[in-house]
């Protein structure tokens, strides 16, 4: 890499800039030979709780880790049907079906790219049928009760909760928050007049540290938050092969605890997570700014008034978006598309059954959508130069429409 490339993702710069407190962690671990649960565990699981406004998180293994304890603890069962969206890291789906239950999914919001509520709407009322003697609600395609709705905060924006909460009720379903990439974005409910955190509007949801995240772990971490204290304890069972107790095994579980120098490090960074957040907010502001008139065509990310997003990705969409990536890269510009297949459309779900065209608002997005680089140590004149990079390709592309169209 050229000195002067702007990178995608500086991982670097902060960990330059915590080292001494980092390697502190490792050090006190290594004194003290403390490397699975004690105190630095503990005091990080507290620590998130709170900052999450939740009373309880559990550190676990990872993200994955994290969705799937949180779908088994909440009473998913195998068999059962869970509803989430296509457009989301594989990890939302290989939890659900780790957990036993089968994925289906609803479209997206056309602006938000999160879940469509309308969308969950009819797909309930008209994709499913309600069992007479069970109450339950039955997806008629699969055959299968739905048990569970997972929204996913994709890009660190939240996801509309009230209608899909009030959805989850209507049908005796619950809600597993999907919050890997969202630590810190904020949701103003509308039915309760006040702000939330995402990973406090669920009966649980799952976070993820891994190192990329807005809070990123040296290595690999996640954690569930709930404010129900059974589901809670169940996942410290989970996590910890089925025991509360030491060699006392209520249920099979796994090995899926959090590290303690994972945890310790994690203390240290979410005391600069709202100041990280804060940034990545400002850069998300810039890059509206100077992006604005690039050209009708570049779609700028969207935030309701009851969305604070925490940007974890900064996502534009455009027609050429092969074209604009190409152009980024040769001039040392790092980009990324997250995600280029939807998971419907994935080999690994064939099974599932779904075809092209299935979910046409996803679909015509992972073919348009492009993440800019979004960090909060990215520089001012690093975002002009990406900016103005951008707005010479739109222009270029303007100037040859038009001198196309004037030989044609
Ligand atoms: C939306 C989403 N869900 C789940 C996960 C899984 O997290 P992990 O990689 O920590 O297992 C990720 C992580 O990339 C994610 O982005």
């Amino acid at each position: 890499m050229q000195a002067n490339n702007i990178p995608f993702l500086d991982l670097v710069t902060p960990h330059r800039q915590l080292e001494g407190e980092l390697v502190a962690v490792f050090k006190q671990a290594l004194a003290t030979a403390g490397f699975i649960g004690g105190p630095m565990v503990a005091g990080f699981e507290q620590d998130f709780a709170q900052f999450c406004g939740t009373r309880h998180c559990v550190g676990v293994g990872s993200g994955t880790d994290a969705v799937r304890f949180a779908l088994i603890a909440t009473g998913v069962k195998p068999g059962d049907v869970v509803v989430t969206v296509s457009n989301t890291f594989i990890a939302t789906t290989e939890a659900i079906t780790q957990a036993g239950a089968i994925p289906d999914f609803v479209d997206v919001d056309e602006r938000t790219y999160n879940m469509d509520p309308e969308r969950l709407r009819y797909y309930l009322q008209a994709l499913c049928r309600v069992d007479g003697t069970t109450g339950r609600v039955y997806n008629k395609r699969l055959g299968r009760p739905v048990a569970a709705i997972v929204p996913v905060h994709l890009y660190g924006q939240p996801v509309d909760m009230d209608p899909i909460s009030d959805l989850a009720e209507r049908f005796g379903l619950l809600v597993v928050e999907d919050a890997c990439q969202a630590h810190g974005a904020e949701y103003f409910s509308r039915k309760e007049k006040s702000w939330k955190k995402a990973g406090a509007i669920g009966r649980a949801a799952a976070f993820s540290f891994y190192p990329g995240k807005n809070l990123g772990a040296c290595g690999e971490a996640g954690a569930v938050t709930t404010n129900d204290d059974v589901i809670a304890r169940q996942v410290r069972m989970l996590r910890d092969h089925g025991q509360a107790q030491k060699y006392y095994h209520d249920l099979e579980g796994y090995n899926g605890r959090l590290d303690s120098i994972q945890a310790g490090i994690l203390q240290i960074k979410l005391r600069h997570l709202t100041a990280w957040n804060e940034k990545r907010r400002e850069c998300a502001r810039r890059y509206q700014e100077l992006l604005t008139s690039a050209d009708h065509e570049l779609r700028l990310p969207y935030e309701p008034f009851w969305a604070k997003a925490v940007y974890h990705l900064y996502v534009v969409r455009v027609q050429d978006r092969d074209a604009l990536q190409k152009h980024l890269t040769e001039a040392g510009i790092g980009t990324g598309i997250h995600y280029p297949i939807p998971l419907h459309l994935q080999k690994a779900y064939a099974n599932l059954g779904y075809r092209k065209g299935d979910l046409p608002v996803c679909e015509a997005a992972a073919a348009g959508i492009l993440s800019l680089p979004m960090y909060p140590d990215l520089a001012e004149e690093q975002q002009d130069r990406i900016a103005q990079n951008i707005l010479d390709f739109a222009s270029a592309k303007t100037t040859y429409q038009i001198s196309a169209s004037a030989h044609a």
